[in-house]
């Protein structure tokens, strides 16, 4: 007997995922997979997959938490951010020579974001399997097309973002202030208001940010089993609330710039 799943006018039959167990799928009554079995142990597991995701987006959102802190002294002018980009240089000394632990820590970003994007690609692949009919009429769920639309097309501006602030204020590439200049005048000549669009492309990249950092949130909780129906409110609250501070922090450097409040 085979399973079937009714989505608008299609019939497709169901698929056991690669977790499942076969004997549990064939009690089902799905039809055995003809793909053969996967080996890669718990890394290739969805569940590892997600682990992998939930690890290293806590990660990130540490350092986007350190970060924030960080950018919010420059409203205690110059001599306090530059002091806070130059610490960033020298941690560690004299037990580490200047930089080395700031490369570690961006060597761990990069593999950070590199294992993120890797695990996430994999899981969509895996669902895209999982479901081999295509839907004959397209109606997915809103909930399920939202989310896609804010993890795929977010991770890329985010990604687009990094890209782009690494010149700016990292490298001065693409900075007035330029190469020679100090961290601060870089900030402050990046967000000049003759460069609005700048901060625009900040602001639009920052809601991306928190958008992505909403919904991974609720999912790792989802994921370490925390959210049940008594918790799904206060849990979501959580998300929103970590991700809002965060897009808020963020956002008030460049808005300060533009509105002449740091200059
Ligand atoms: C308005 C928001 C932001 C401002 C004003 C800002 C400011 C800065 C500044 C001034 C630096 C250079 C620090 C230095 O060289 O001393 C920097 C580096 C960096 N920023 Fe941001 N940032 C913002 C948002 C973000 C976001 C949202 C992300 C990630 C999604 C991010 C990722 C990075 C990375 C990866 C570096 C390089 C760190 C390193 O040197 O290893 N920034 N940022």
């Amino acid at each position: 007997m085979t399973a079937t799943i009714e989505r608008g006018s299609a019939t497709a039959p169901v698929i056991p995922p690669e977790d499942v167990p076969a004997k549990k799928a064939k009690a089902a009554g799905a039809p055995a997979r003809t793909a053969p079995p996967r080996s890669g142990g718990f890394l290739g597991s969805s569940s590892g997959k997600k682990a992998v995701m939930a690890v290293t987006g806590a990660v990130l959102v540490l350092f986007l938490v350190g970060h924030m802190a960080g950018n919010l002294k420059s409203f205690f002018g110059a001599e306090s951010f530059n002091a806070y980009a130059d610490f960033l240089r020298t941690m560690g000394e004299p037990i580490f020579p200047r930089r080395v632990l700031l490369s570690l820590v961006e060597v761990v970003l990069v593999v950070a974001v590199g294992l993120h994007m890797w695990a996430a690609v994999s899981l969509a692949r895996r669902a895209g399997r999982a479901r081999p009919v295509g839907y004959a009429a397209r109606r997915r769920s809103r909930a399920s097309g939202y989310a896609t639309h804010v993890m795929r097309w977010g991770g890329v501006t985010i990604l687009l973002f990094v890209i782009w602030h690494l010149l700016d204020l990292t490298f001065g590439a693409v900075n007035p202030a330029g190469w020679d200049g100090t961290p601060y005048e870089r900030l402050v000549q990046g967000f000049d208001p003759s460069r609005w669009w700048v901060t625009v492309f900040y602001a639009v990249a920052l809601v991306m940010v928190g958008l992505h950092l909403r919904h991974g949130l609720w999912s790792a909780f989802q994921t370490l089993g925390l959210a049940s129906s008594r918790s799904y409110r206060p849990l979501r609250g959580v998300a929103t609330l970590v991700s809002a501070v965060l897009v808020l922090g963020f956002l008030a450097v460049p808005l300060a710039v533009a509105a002449g409040v740091i200059k």
